[in-house]
């Protein structure tokens, strides 16, 4: 019987993971390890059943991690992270805690517990922006982040390769795009306007719009991982890219456009420093070692995405109102740091 470790299981892909992993493996275990910061979300949990287990702890404390992580687990899917780019920007220090130092100790345990491999859940943002000619990024580009965020996450990385490199632990890197789909923290940018769409209030559009991101439905994502678990080699890089770019416009004009709603809702604001203009990943090695592909496109995946958000009004109003960590309290007795 195979047991699973996912870091970060109760944000976003991480409990799009846990439902796929429940879904691929029948008599799979499932160890949840989150800290429920502001992002953590355990409503995103509800319907795990049994084999799932949730137990909340700081990646960066060594002592808890050792206590949450059972001997020899079939794989560690480490994906803890500080993870909004505009964050980080007005605040680096809870990044460099939870993606360095957090990965560090992560890696330490997961070698002392015998773990049997490592998937570490990285981004096509370390490499940095590209001009619109350019071709897709192989695994070979190199590391060129632009802000704290992609640079604690680059940092994350060369600590996985010191250990497979060094101490022979057994580990992939994956990097992935955009991800969007449900249960996305609504401070990102398609379930943000998509709430403010829903609510007939503006969206924010960082200064002309014209920036690409290559956007992947997450439960794609979700398979990318299992794929690298099951065929990955050691020591690895594998680029999660869906081959579906679009610009930020664009991407508002179908979601509006889904929903009914008129184009007028469009804000240009002022723009992010530093703001990447494009990221496009080469999924060529992923799709020739593993035979994953990306299942569900655009059109598909924004409307079920838009579905969720629709039908989970609830879910939605208390993660935006901040009433989620009352609740949490009540209904599960977890605190959520700030
Ligand atoms: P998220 O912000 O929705 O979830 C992150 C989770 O990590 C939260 O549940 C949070 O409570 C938990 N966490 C944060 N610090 C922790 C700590 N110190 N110890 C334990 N748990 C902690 O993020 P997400 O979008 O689900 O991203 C998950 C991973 O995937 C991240 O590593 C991110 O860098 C990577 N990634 C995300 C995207 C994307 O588009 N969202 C794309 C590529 C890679
Ligand atoms: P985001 O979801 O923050 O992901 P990332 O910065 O990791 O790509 O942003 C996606 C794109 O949308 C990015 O180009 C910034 C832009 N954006 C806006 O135009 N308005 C917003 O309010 C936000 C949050 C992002």
């Amino acid at each position: 019987m195979r047991t699973f470790f996912v870091t970060g299981g109760a944000g976003f892909i991480g409990s799009a993971l846990a439902r796929v992993l429940l879904d691929t493996y029948s008599e799979a275990e499932i160890v949840n390890f989150d800290a429920l910061t502001y992002a953590g979300n355990l409503d995103n949990l509800r319907d795990l059943g049994e084999r799932h287990r949730f137990i909340q702890g700081d990646i960066a404390d060594a002592e808890a991690v050792r206590q949450a992580l059972p001997e020899k687990v079939s794989a560690i899917f480490h994906l803890a992270a500080e993870t909004h780019v505009d964050r980080s920007i007005r605040d680096p220090a809870p990044f460099i805690r939870a993606n360095v130092l957090g990965t560090q100790v992560l890696l330490d345990v997961a070698r002392e517990r015998g773990a049997q491999r490592f998937v570490h859940v990285s981004t096509d943002e370390v490499l940095g922006s590209l001009s619109l000619d350019a071709a897709p990024l192989t695994e070979n580009a190199p590391f060129a982040p632009n802000n704290p965020y992609s640079a604690t996450k680059a940092a994350a990385e060369h600590l996985v390769r010191a250990a497979v490199v060094t101490h022979g632990l057994d580990a992939v890197i994956t990097r992935c795009g955009n991800n969007y789909g449900p249960r996305q923290f609504p401070e990102k940018f398609i379930p943000l306007c998509l709430a403010n769409a829903l609510a007939n209030q503006t969206l924010p559009v960082y200064g002309d719009g014209m920036y690409w991101r290559d956007w992947i439905y997450v439960e794609d994502h979700a398979r990318a991982l299992i794929a690298a678990y099951e065929h990955g080699k050691s020591g690895r890089v594998y680029h999660v890219g869906s081959r579906q770019e679009q610009a930020n416009l664009h991407a508002l004009h179908d979601l509006l456009d889904k929903l009914g709603k008129p184009r007028s809702l469009l804000r240009h604001v002022t723009d992010r420093p530093g703001h990447d203009k494009r990221y496009s990943l080469d999924p060529t090695t992923i799709e020739n070692e593993t035979g994953w592909r990306p299942q569900v496109l655009w059109d598909e995946g924004l409307a079920r995405t838009i579905r969720w958000y629709a039908e989970n009004p609830a879910w939605l109003e208390r993660v935006r109102s901040g009433a989620y960590r009352d609740y949490y309290r009540q209904q599960y007795g977890a605190e959520v740091s700030a």
